[in-house]
């Protein structure tokens, strides 16, 4: 019986893993679980999963909790904030941590989860992005086993030879990362200027929080899914390559020197690589449906379009340049969604606010996590100035 933290649990990422953990009750039980603001659903997890933590942000949202929760008779403790996060990240009963927190939030407890050596399920891709090098001292250092979970990287994970940490692939020519294109794919700068949270918040294959939703749709989850490929195996940006595949039931695919080119292939359906990883090295059912080829009759490729989706453009600018310019980027875009989020600036001005905030930026060396920090608030600042000079 393996013991499982979810952080984020209330998400898109976390219910799925709760949903993938209830079709395996002999093999998996809930440690701990955690949202922001979602207390009743927290507390409805709570009552089926019976876990020994739940974990939520604030005093008030604990008192809340608590008293949901004994009102039902559930036995679980409820623990607050940053601390509680990382000491449920680090328990010695915890098994697997599910990193699925949205945002640079979850940086610390994930860090927490790999330098206690867990097996550590990452979906926060703005960990990777923020800190990539730290974070992967940390993981190499330590006895955690890190398996990715964002579908591109997961399928990659799947067609690359087994890996011994730190070490380089042999025979790898290039990465191949599969880009849906996102609700907007083949609109003009012009149509985009008028497009509503609510639409950018319709993906057409994926289910998934309003933060990655809105990164789809401007394209920059697939520059933060560059960045975070390039740490995770050890590849410099050039030799990452994005293609739009439109159906995204090819989910990424690996180039090697002999001309071969293996691809992992499944419905877009998130439970896929939460069932891979949390039973890799073996495999389990996911409740995922069996992928239908005829039905499917055909699959279309074609090239990204940096010119309408500038935040391609500006994410792999931050990748080349590296230091803290990713940091800076994600911190810069999670500011601008969240404004955009609350049509305080329109969906094209979210890559103008981020371009801008990265050209008043000089980079660093982010020697530790406090200057990761440090580089993360300040991003924030500027972009919200400049969000302020401009919202309508
Ligand atoms: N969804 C996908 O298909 C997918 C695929 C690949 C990668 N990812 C990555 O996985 C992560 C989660 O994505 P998601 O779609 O599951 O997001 P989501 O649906 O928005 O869920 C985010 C989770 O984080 C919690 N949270 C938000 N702000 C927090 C804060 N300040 N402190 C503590 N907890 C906080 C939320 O709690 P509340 O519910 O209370 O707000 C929720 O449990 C993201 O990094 C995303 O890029 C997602």
């Amino acid at each position: 019986m393996k013991l499982v933290t979810i952080l984020g649990s209330t998400g898109s990422i976390g219910e799925s893993t709760l949903d993938v953990i209830s079709r395996h009750p002999d093999a998996y039980r809930v440690f701990a679980l955690s949202c922001n603001s979602n207390i009743e659903k927290l507390v409805k997890q709570c009552e089926k999963f019976k876990p020994d933590y739940a974990v939520v942000t604030s005093s008030e949202s604990a008192i809340l909790c608590s008293g949901l929760l004994s009102t039902k008779n559930i036995q679980t403790e409820v623990l607050v904030g940053i601390d509680g996060l990382n000491a449920v990240a680090v328990d010695d009963a915890v098994d697997i941590v599910m990193s699925a927190i949205v945002g640079a939030i979850g940086l610390e407890p994930t860090l927490c989860a790999v330098n206690s050596g867990k097996k550590v399920l990452l979906a926060n891709k703005e960990s990777l992005v923020m800190a990539g090098h730290l974070f992967m001292q940390a993981v190499n250092a330590s006895d955690a086993i890190l398996l990715p979970i964002d579908s591109e990287h997961n399928a990659l994970f799947q067609c690359l030879p087994a890996m011994t940490k730190g070490d380089k692939f042999s025979g790898v020519k290039k990465l191949l990362l599969s880009a849906s294109g996102g609700p907007f794919r083949g609109k003009s700068m012009e149509q985009l200027e008028a497009v509503t949270p609510e639409q950018a918040c319709v993906h057409p294959n994926w289910n998934m929080g309003k933060k990655i939703s809105v990164d789809s749709a401007t394209l920059m989850n697939k520059g933060l899914e560059l960045i975070e490929a390039s740490w995770l195996f050890s590849m410099p940006p050039e030799k990452i390559d994005i293609v739009v595949h439109p159906e995204s039931v090819i989910h990424s695919l690996v180039q090697y020197v002999d001309g071969s080119v293996l691809a992992q292939l499944g419905n877009p359906d998130m439970r896929t690589p939460i069932a891979h990883a949390l039973s890799w090295p073996d495999r389990m059912t996911s409740g995922v449906d069996d992928l239908d080829l005829i039905e499917l009759g055909r699959l279309n490729f074609e090239s990204p379009d940096p010119v309408n989706f500038p935040c391609l453009r500006i994410a792999l600018e931050a990748a080349r340049v590296g230091l803290d310019a990713p940091a800076v980027l994600n911190a810069a875009n999670e500011i601008a969604v969240q404004a955009f989020l609350d049509r305080r600036i329109g969906f094209t001005q979210i890559s103008e606010v981020i371009e801008d905030t990265l050209d008043a930026t000089i980079f660093n060396e982010p020697e530790s996590l406090a200057a990761v920090k440090d580089s993360d608030t300040k991003a924030r600042i500027h972009t919200q100035k400049l969000i302020s000079k401009i919202e309508r």
